[in-house]
């Protein structure tokens, strides 16, 4: 079977912000009056802002008026946004731009299916916007990952087939949505949260395309 396209979730993929997310929350929970853990975080990553805040209130066992939940959502990215100021080309992770530059090579297509509102500031700040020929975000859909919505989306704007396309995530919540939505999947980070994945990955760093097809072989996938 033929790779046809990779779709890649930005934040813990593409760009290291997955830890300014983290820190944004806990000044949030800390706010609040409890500790926001990185445990807790994990259940969070990959999925919008409004739904994450109603996580971590279910953290912190506190109830507040919708009128304060989009206040807190306001104050979150905010603080969020403070943290990209500096942000630039070295904030891309390992690997990152080398299997881009091999994936364009091999005419194999690329999009970007993130939850992030922030995704194209994102993106313009490491410089690379310009090698995504497709981009869903946070503004484009309306169902939040472990919905396949974005993912759906990005390969029917490439005219791409989920079955021959690979989901990049470091998120459980994003690889049930990619999974969901019938496309292979590359997990990016530790095994514990991302065993669903077809094969799971520390990172880009140090894998080339080649690397991840051969591990990939039950699906006898080729570029
Ligand atoms: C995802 C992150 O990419 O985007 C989540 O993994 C984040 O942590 C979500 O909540 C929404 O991002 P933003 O930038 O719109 O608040
Ligand atoms: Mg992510």
């Amino acid at each position: 079977m033929k790779l046809e396209a990779c779709i890649f979730d930005l934040d813990g993929v593409i760009v290291d912000t997955a830890g300014y997310h983290y820190l944004a929350w806990k000044r949030i929970g800390t706010e609040l009056g409890f500790d926001f853990t990185e445990e807790m975080n994990e259940t969070m990553k990959g999925i919008s802002r409004y739904d994450s805040l109603g996580k971590l209130l279910e953290f912190g066992n506190i109830t507040i008026s919708e009128e304060e939940k989009q206040r807190l959502c306001v104050v979150k990215n905010d603080y969020y946004l403070d943290s990209l100021s500096d942000m630039n080309h070295e904030n891309i992770l390992p690997g990152v731009v080398s299997l881009l530059d091999e994936l364009k090579e091999k005419n194999v297509k690329i999009a970007l299916g993130s939850a992030s509102k922030n995704a194209i500031k994102v993106l313009d700040l490491i410089g690379i916007k310009e090698r995504f020929e497709v981009i869903v975000d946070g503004n484009s859909v309306s169902r939040s990952k472990p919905d396949p919505e974005v993912f759906i989306k990005g390969a029917t704007e490439l005219g791409v087939s989920p079955a021959h396309t690979i989901v990049f995530e470091d998120s459980n919540k994003g690889l049930d949505a990619a999974i969901a939505g019938g496309f292979k999947t590359v997990g990016l980070g530790s095994p514990e949260h991302l065993g669903h994945a077809d094969i799971v990955l520390p990172g880009l760093g140090e894998v080339s395309l080649s690397d991840i097809l051969h591990q990939l072989t039950s699906t006898t996938m080729t570029a």
